[in-house]
């Protein structure tokens, strides 16, 4: 049996009024809200330890959510550095009453920075990537890492 890399976790709830405007369709914040959740759950459980959201990148819309639909986040973790992840979120959107596979709704990159106790960034695991999805992930993710520190450097 292949051992958990812990690189991967899906979050699902079902939409409720409550997070929607007066048409039906959920807010932007409910979603990004969950999404940050994911990302957070990923990295945190990736790096046994306490993380902080860095980034967000390329958030994509593909198409609205509406009340009573089945959302599902799943968080993978494409590129590690030093102390921060990359992790990947994608949302996919499921009508219960349909007969009908989910669609992707939403995409978006983060970066999640892990820290010690006294909340300073700390060394996280190197990544093991063995599939050609993980080696892609893993090249794009540090590209945009690489670009990150450029920008950053010239602040
Ligand atoms: C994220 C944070 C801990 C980084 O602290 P820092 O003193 O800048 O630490 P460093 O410069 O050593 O960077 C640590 C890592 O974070 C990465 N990083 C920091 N800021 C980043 C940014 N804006 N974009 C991408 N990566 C970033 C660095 O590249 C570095 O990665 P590496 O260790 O893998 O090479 C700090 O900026 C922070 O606490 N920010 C607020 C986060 C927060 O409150 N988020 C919630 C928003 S509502």
């Amino acid at each position: 049996m292949q051992k958990d890399k812990r690189t991967r976790l899906t979050m699902s709830q079902v939409m409720l009024p409550y997070q929607a405007d007066s048409s039906g369709k959920v807010h932007l914040g409910e979603i990004l809200k969950m999404m940050d959740s994911t990302a957070g759950a990923t990295a945190q459980r990736y790096a046994r330890s306490n993380v902080v959201t860095a980034r967000v990148d390329e958030l994509k819309f593909h198409s609205p959510i509406f009340v009573g639909a089945l959302v599902t986040c799943t968080g993978t973790i494409a590129f590690v550095g030093k102390s921060s992840m990359e992790v990947i979120v994608t949302v996919d959107v499921e009508d219960l009453e349909a007969d009908e596979p989910p669609h992707r709704a939403k995409t978006a990159y983060f970066t999640m920075v892990a820290l010690d106790r006294m909340g300073r960034p700390r060394e996280v695991p190197k990544l093991v990537i063995e599939t050609e999805e993980e080696i892609k992930n893993y090249e794009e993710g540090k590209k945009r890492y690489e670009s990150y520190k450029l920008k950053r450097k010239g602040k």
